[in-house]
């Protein structure tokens, strides 16, 4: 089994991140051939400050490790150091409609925040599902908000194979336990890095980790018998941060009826604490050591480099690109 999946270097990774997808990154690694991107031209679809990216990668890949990639077992590489990433995109863009394009959420979304609606942010999901066909995964951890994305690629994927032969296999997801956590201080809405005061990021210190979990929102508006997003987000959170039982010692408070807000944010924000500090102190350690950062970086590169030349070899003789090769 080949497993693939990608993150954005916009940012300090948050626990909505890991929570969704890199905690199954980590646990797939002994299930197949994984292989994790740091995709930096995708992050090319918002406006960014040049001088940033170099860091925003580094500081992607140090959350990875630190969350425990391991280098033995996964190969962690720059998209752009991967340049056939954009070679199969254009190919693909000849295998998608531009109505699947435009029924994308995530492209409606991001496309009322900015001024200047560019391409790139239209045509995203083929460059997402040139990265996973590259590689011919079978596998992709994600979160739920990445599902619509991946169900273009199979589409993709399967028009491709019809038309000039099959070549790839259409991916499948697979998702934790949590695949969707809310904003902490608004829980109708996604945790995410461009949503202020949302989020708690992996590198967090305990108090901002134990403020932000204080300051949760719980309930809002009218009391009703079905638990309020707040309440749900925070025991999605439990389930992921907390042991078992202490999950079942709540939820037998929230049914009797006299669940104690201040004791379950008390005891999740400790978990969170206990789980995230051994992950903060092994990215300082790590973070002392910035050009074994970049050796890993290279040599995974080089090695996925060999995959994406042999498909595109194949795809090029597929489409009948092959005068005088
Ligand atoms: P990105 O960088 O926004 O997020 C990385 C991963 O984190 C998941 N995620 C969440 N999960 C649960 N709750 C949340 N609030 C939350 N926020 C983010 C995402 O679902 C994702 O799995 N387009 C992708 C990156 C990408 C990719 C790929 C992924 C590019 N090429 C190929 C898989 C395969 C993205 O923007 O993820």
């Amino acid at each position: 089994m080949r497993i693939f999946s990608g993150i954005q270097p916009t940012g300090a990774i948050h626990i909505g991140n890991y929570a969704g997808a890199i905690q199954n990154w980590v646990r797939m690694q002994g299930e197949g051939e994984c292989l994790y991107s740091i995709v930096d031209y995708h992050a090319l679809t918002i406006p960014y400050e040049t001088a940033e990216m170099p860091r925003r990668v580094q500081e992607a890949a140090l959350d990875l490790l630190a969350c425990g990639i391991d280098p033995e077992k996964s190969r962690l590489f720059v998209q752009s150091q991967v340049p056939e990433h954009t070679e199969l995109t254009w190919v693909l863009s000849c295998c998608a409609s531009i109505g699947e394009l435009n029924r994308m959420t995530q492209f409606k979304e991001k496309s009322e925040r900015v001024d200047f609606i560019n391409a790139g942010l239209f045509t995203y999901p083929i460059l997402m599902a040139a990265d996973i066909l590259l590689y011919k995964a079978d596998t992709v951890p994600v979160g739920e908000d990445q599902l619509q994305h991946l169900e273009v690629t199979r589409v993709f994927a399967r028009r491709f194979n019809s038309q000039f032969g099959e070549t790839f296999p259409e991916p499948q997801p697979r998702m934790t336990t949590a695949p969707r956590i809310m904003a902490l201080n608004d829980p109708t809405r996604k945790m995410s890095k461009s949503l202020e005061g949302s989020a708690i990021m992996l590198s967090d210190s305990d108090e901002v980790i134990l403020r932000h979990v204080k300051r949760a929102v719980t309930d809002v508006g009218a009391k009703t018998d079905e638990m309020s997003p707040g309440v749900k987000n925070l025991f999605t959170l439990l389930k992921v941060f907390s042991p078992a039982e202490t999950v079942a010692h709540f939820q037998e408070q929230y049914e009797a009826g006299n669940l104690r807000y201040k004791e379950l944010k008390e005891t999740l924000g400790q978990d969170m604490v206990d789980t995230l500090a051994p992950i903060r102190q092994r990215r300082e350690e790590l973070a002392a050591r910035p050009s074994q950062i970049c050796e890993i970086l290279h040599e995974s590169a080089r090695q996925v480099r060999q995959l994406a030349r042999e498909t595109m070899a194949e795809v090029r003789q597929k489409l009948g690109l092959t005068a005088c090769s």
